[in-house]
């Protein structure tokens, strides 16, 4: 046994820890494929993490806990969970600025009706007609980009205050009372622009943002109103792609999504209209820099605002953060035909936040992290990939948790030992559900 080895045994046994700190990947999850994957990386990185023993004496309630990807709020009204936002002195969320991200991609659709005037309409009868996918009524990301698709085409219409959100299932007729049908100047022709159908994509299991319910839905669009759908729009890529696939890349109807994962990017030269990056690579690293942060006990700025020791650090193009919510929020960027070849790989690190923590001032710490949805194509084809590339970066023993996607408790059940990890990044299936993890914390 190395040195590094026996004085990590001998601080645990100081401690009074045992063998707790070791091999506690066997709370990792064997369910899915992503599971597996995770579970692998846990158990290398366990190897490398000997030192990793949980601080005993830290009570879990005053651990590190970093929210991600669902911000604590009302699935109604969108109000934030301030309770759960300011959990502990080190709570933080992570995400993107949604309203930023739900304009760009409303200007790209808009941009690329000014840009294709002539052919846009494909049977000439005046009418864009467009179909929309949303992810989940309940999610703010999912109901910016709703609204801002919505007030970019100039179909938006108010409700209580703000634009109206709610699927209108099918419109053919434009009588629907959630939207309103536009005209929208282009080139030198005046169209009417009309939301034909949208609908939630969940599954009868509950799951949402679901891609093959996605898959579906075009199919049966299509099958009775084809020839009107000039555009497909959906709240992200993975239902974006699924429509794709199943119709409108061979009808080389613009489809356009939200995300910028690999294979939505790579189905740009192939007639995918545009998608939009939230700067995956970003939040993945401020996922698990806040609770590096936290750890190491120093300001939180470090290595986000302000450079750390090994030259990492964010300028404020690419995140800002919101000090009252205790969020940090990435930038978008829109990527399209004229820039794709730059976003081809959605898992690489960012370039500027690469830079390896040395371990004998950061030392390992072990750290656990659910994935509310391990199906959904993001979170597992991005985000997760992007994670396991900085935790080594940043020295963090992560045991990843793949939900199901529809039931808290399928995760909440596997945070049965909350003292065995030094901090937590929690990705809730519903945004309402914070308490269910913070009650376990408390015990
Ligand atoms: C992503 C979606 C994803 C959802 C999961 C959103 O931010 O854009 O693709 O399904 O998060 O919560």
């Amino acid at each position: 046994m190395n040195k590094k080895g026996m004085l990590s045994i001998a601080t645990a046994v100081v401690l009074g820890l045992g063998a707790v700190g070791c091999g506690s990947n066997s709370s990792a999850p064997a369910a899915s494929t992503k599971a597996d994957t995770a579970a692998t990386e846990a158990a290398s990185a366990s190897t490398q993490a000997e030192a990793a023993a949980p601080s005993g004496d830290v009570a879990n309630k005053d651990k590190p806990l970093t929210w991600f990807n669902r911000q604590p709020s009302n699935s109604s009204t969108g109000e934030l969970d301030k309770d759960a936002l300011n959990y502990n002195a080190s709570t933080y969320y992570v995400g993107f600025d949604a309203n930023q991200g739900a304009e760009l991609q409303g200007q790209m659709v808009a941009d690329y009706i000014s840009a294709h005037a002539d052919t846009i309409d494909r049977n000439g009868d005046g009418v864009i007609g467009y179909v929309l996918a949303i992810g989940d009524i309940g999610h703010n990301d999912s109901i910016a980009r709703t609204r801002g698709v919505r007030k970019a085409l100039g179909t938006a219409v108010e409700k209580d205050g703000a634009v109206d959100s709610q699927p209108v299932g099918t419109n053919v007729d434009g009588t629907a009372t959630d939207v309103q049908d536009a005209e929208l100047k282009a080139g030198d022709k005046t169209f009417k622009v009309r939301e034909l159908a949208s609908q939630e994509m969940k599954n009868s299991a509950g799951a949402t943002w679901d891609a093959a319910t996605a898959g579906n839905a075009i199919g049966t669009w299509s099958s009775s109103f084809g020839d009107q759908i000039d555009i497909v729009v959906s709240n992200n890529d993975g239902m974006g792609m699924s429509m794709f696939n199943a119709w409108s890349k061979d009808k080389k109807v613009p489809t356009f999504g939200y995300d910028a994962n690999s294979d939505a990017v790579a189905a740009i030269a192939d007639g995918y209209g545009g998608t939009i990056s939230q700067h995956a690579d970003v939040q993945a690293y401020l996922t698990l820099r806040t609770l590096r942060n936290a750890l190491d006990g120093v300001d939180i700025d470090t290595g986000i605002g302000t450079a750390d020791e090994a030259g990492n650090v964010l300028t404020d193009d690419v995140y800002r953060y919101d000090a009252d919510a205790r969020s940090y929020y990435a930038l978008n960027v829109a990527v399209t035909a004229d820039n794709y070849q730059d976003f081809t790989d959605a898992t690489k690190t960012y370039a500027p936040v690469s830079n390896q923590l040395d371990a004998s001032k950061h030392p390992t710490k072990k750290v656990w992290l659910d994935i509310y949805n391990a199906a959904d194509n993001f979170l597992s084809a991005t985000y997760q990939p992007l994670l396991q590339n900085y935790d080594d970066l940043l020295n963090l023993d992560v045991d990843y948790i793949g939900g199901d996607g529809q039931t808290e408790s399928n995760i909440t059940n596997r945070l049965g030992n909350p003292s065995q990890y030094d901090a937590f990044a929690i990705n809730m299936v519903k945004t309402d559900n914070a308490a269910a993890y913070t009650s376990l914390l408390n015990q």
